[in-house]
């Protein structure tokens, strides 16, 4: 879905342009979006929330009813997390710990640590040592995965190699050093990979499938039980055909026979960008229309530095223009004259680019411009800074619009 909703439309139209830019966000759609993902899958399997996606604390609570954890990456995501939604189960990953964060995860209770080295393994053991803790770990693998699943993918942390996850080659080792009594402090209880982003349901599920059968070999060759297997995010997003959602039925369908194939395990998935996104709209207003060597260009006010999405991923933010008949400046005010207009940020760097190309005929100075798929990746991953231009405004809408 492009179009704002009607209550995101309402607030965009009506906030003062010193409000703009402002991120505008739907936590009635977000909540609906939660409860169908939920409803998809299987009732054993666990949802966790990728933080990274969009730890806005009106988020993290929204999900709440419809997710059992949420997934953090660092001390700075797990203090944030915890406080904005207290005693809710948490999961630690992320490469490159330090002892600091590790303590601090140790100090909170955090259930879960994704343990991604053989080197941070003997540094969380020591630690929860001394602290006297115990600690449940799910060892990271960057696996390889034959048969092409992550040919398609948007962004790939596995198959291939990354900083990500322990090498398959090291598997035997730490099992051993988390069963032969070497670290009581730690429990093994099962594994986790994440191996790539942007996958669509048939895709991801063959990864899913290859994970588990995996981690059972891993189990069966060390005559161990595993009892959870987390398979990771990374549903898709497509931001140049937005309405093709990810097909969580026919995931959820997949994962049900999984788990009826492994009933004594625990699948969890940790999706992100495709429970967010949706809910999320970086709306702003036309400051000025120009051409450049037969182009059209629309500056708006902010820019990639605050919705570095496009930049990042190389592709044209989804949007829709809505009209603004009032015009209160004395001076003439410019319209394209093109069918197709390139909408730009403020930034001084050819990169500012929002959306190429938009069908947008006679847009005007002063007409507003919302980009949709802004709930994930979008604030939390810009650079705010540069420039040093205001921060955008932010709202976050409940049924009623307020
Ligand atoms: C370990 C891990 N889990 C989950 C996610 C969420 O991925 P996505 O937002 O693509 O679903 C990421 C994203 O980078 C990740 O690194």
């Amino acid at each position: 879905m492009t179009a704002p909703t009607a209550a995101v439309r309402d607030r965009v139209i009506s906030l003062p342009a010193d409000e703009l830019p402002a991120y505008v966000y739907d936590l009635a759609a977000l909540r609906e979006h939660a409860a169908a993902v939920r409803t998809a899958l299987p009732e054993h399997v666990e949802l966790y929330y990728a933080a990274k996606a969009n730890p806005e604390p009106e988020i993290l609570a929204a999900l709440g009813p419809y997710v059992d954890g949420y997934e953090v990456s660092s001390g700075g995501e797990l203090a944030h997390v915890r406080k904005a939604v207290p005693g809710r189960p948490l999961a630690i990953g992320g490469p490159g710990k330090t002892p600091a964060e590790i303590a601090s995860a140790l100090e909170l209770g955090v259930e879960r640590f994704h343990v991604e080295s053989v080197y941070e393994l003997h540094m969380l053991a020591e630690l929860a040592r001394r602290a006297d803790a115990r600690a449940g770990v799910l060892l990271r693998f960057n696996l390889a995965v034959s048969d092409g699943s992550l040919a398609d993918s948007s962004l790939a942390m596995g198959g291939q190699p990354t900083p990500f996850g322990l090498d398959p080659a090291d598997a035997d080792t730490v099992v051993r050093l988390l069963t032969d009594g070497t670290y009581p402090h730690l429990q093994l209880r099962g594994v986790h990979a994440h191996l790539a982003s942007g996958l669509r349901a048939p895709e991801q599920f063959a990864v899913a499938e290859s994970i588990v059968t995996w981690a059972t070999e891993l189990a069966a060759r060390h005559r161990i039980r595993i009892a959870e297997v987390n398979v990771g995010g990374g549903m898709t997003v497509d931001y140049a055909a937005p309405d093709q959602r990810f097909d969580w039925t026919a995931y959820g369908v997949g994962l049900a026979r999984l788990a009826a194939a492994h009933p004594a395990l625990t699948l969890r998935i940790e999706p992100g960008r495709a429970l967010t996104s949706y809910c999320g709209w970086y709306a702003t207003e036309v400051l000025d229309v120009k051409h450049s060597h037969g182009e059209e260009f629309a500056v708006v006010r902010g820019g990639t530095h605050h919705l570095r999405t496009p930049a990042t991923k190389g592709h044209d933010q989804p949007c829709s223009v809505l009209p603004v008949d009032t015009w209160p400046h004395p001076w003439p005010r410019p319209a394209a004259q093109q069918d197709r207009v390139t909408l730009t940020g403020q930034l001084c760097t050819p990169k500012d680019l929002l959306a190429r190309r938009v069908p947008a005929p006679g847009l005007r100075a002063g007409d507003r411009v919302a980009f949709a798929l802004a709930g994930a990746y979008a604030w939390n991953i810009s650079h705010h800074d540069f420039l040093m231009h205001p921060r955008p405004s932010f709202h976050f809408l409940d049924r009623t619009g307020a």
